[in-house]
């Protein structure tokens, strides 16, 4: 299980509440791969997580390029690379044993997405703060 921690937060409330539900998201399946239920379950678990991480990245890119931030596409392709990764093991979960598979992309998707995090969501939180502190001056 993993713990929220007040360092993962980057300072854009909206953003911070969905990196929390995507932790969530990846306890939810830490505990449905320990427990002991159908590989239907994990399958549903991974497709609440696939579904989550898509209106996730769409939800930052559009917060983004509503401030003018100017390092989006960069930002949006490290995105689009990642979605590409989770699909192949995805595909490599319904090839495999299912259990297995889908602990690959817990470990996965948690390393990814706390560097992802803490190394670049950063920056925009970061850009936007500053704009909004020019703009109320
Ligand atoms: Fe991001
Ligand atoms: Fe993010």
């Amino acid at each position: 299980m993993l713990a929220w921690e007040h360092g993962y937060k980057i300072g854009q409330w909206e953003m911070d509440a969905e990196h929390l539900i995507l932790f969530s998201l990846l306890n939810q399946l830490d505990i449905n791969i320990n427990a002991d239920l159908a590989d239907e379950c994990v399958h549903d678990v991974l497709t609440a997580l696939d579904a989550y991480i898509d209106y996730h990245f769409a939800h930052e890119e559009a917060l983004m390029k509503s401030w003018g931030y100017p390092g989006l596409d960069e930002h949006a392709a490290k995105h689009h690379l990642f979605m590409v990764e989770v699909s192949r093991l995805r595909e490599a979960v319904k090839n495999d044993d299912v259990l297995r598979g889908a602990l690959k992309v817990r470990g996965f998707v948690l390393e990814w997405l706390l560097n992802h995090i803490m190394e670049t969501d950063v920056d925009y939180a970061q850009f936007i703060a500053q704009k909004a502190k020019k703009t109320r001056a």
